[in-house]
């Protein structure tokens, strides 16, 4: 596992960003793994910036998001689909044809293992980007996942619920199940590329980096990655 402890949100931003360009100059037809959140907003920003500065092109990329919540259509506000049809898809290149996420409302018998199939036959994911939560979860791999887990429906954590909470107003249904990438998924793209920035993910960054690989924190399976880079700011980085 590399490590890089940049100077600020941005830098990890701009660094992560390096990364997918390179990936997107080198193999225009990548297949890229995506995730939500707060985090890879700015990594999304940067993409923009670049595409609409002509330096990169998604044209020929196809795409896998990590997750979505269970019952949720891909039109609904709260939905992944939607988040990165707003962040990202809507201001590139990418056809709308060549990304897929997670479906809220597939058979809960049957989404994890079509979606597995997709990913495989585009070939296994490139690159797969990724956030953290504060529990050490990656996509929605909550603690005591199994680390060879293959895409399918998980209960979210109290404190995943908890901290996603802020996304939905008070009235608005909150779903607590998700179908999520599993973490034997993550391990086997050719390369994970994990960003966090904060002060509050200097613990779960500090177990996965430097405790013991264990279901109690999912991202320590990426002490197992062969390919493994963790880019986070000095403030998530402070406990290192
Ligand atoms: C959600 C997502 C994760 C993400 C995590 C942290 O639970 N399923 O993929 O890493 O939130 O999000 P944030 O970047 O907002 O802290």
């Amino acid at each position: 596992m590399q490590v890089i402890i940049a100077d600020s949100a941005q830098e990890v931003a701009r660094l992560g960003a390096d990364q997918l360009s390179a990936l997107m100059r080198t193999r225009p037809g990548a297949v890229l793994g995506l995730a939500t959140g707060n985090t890879p907003i700015a990594l999304y920003d940067e993409l923009i910036r670049r595409y609409r500065d002509g330096q990169l092109s998604f044209a020929q990329a196809r795409s896998f998001n990590l997750d979505e919540y269970v019952g949720l259509a891909p039109g609904h506000r709260q939905s992944y689909r939607h988040f990165m049809n707003q962040h990202l898809f809507n201001h590139i290149d990418i056809p709308l044809a060549q990304t897929w996420v997670p479906d809220g409302l597939g058979d809960p018998e049957t989404v994890g293992e079509a979606y597995e199939a997709l990913i495989d036959a585009a070939g296994g994911i490139d690159l797969q980007v990724l956030g953290i939560g504060r529990n050490g979860h990656i996509g929605f791999n909550e603690p005591s996942s199994s680390l060879g887990s293959r895409t399918r429906i998980k209960t979210l954590a109290p404190q995943t619920l908890a901290d996603n909470s802020r996304f939905f107003s008070p009235d608005e249904f909150q779903p607590s199940l998700a179908i999520t990438m599993g973490i034997g998924t993550i391990l086997r793209s050719r390369k994970a590329l994990l960003l966090a920035t904060g002060e509050s993910k200097a613990d779960a960054v500090q177990a996965m980096i430097e405790g013991p690989v264990t279901a109690s924190c999912p991202a320590s399976a990426l002490q197992l990655h062969p390919c493994a880079l963790v880019i986070v700011d000095s403030a998530a980085g402070a406990r290192l």
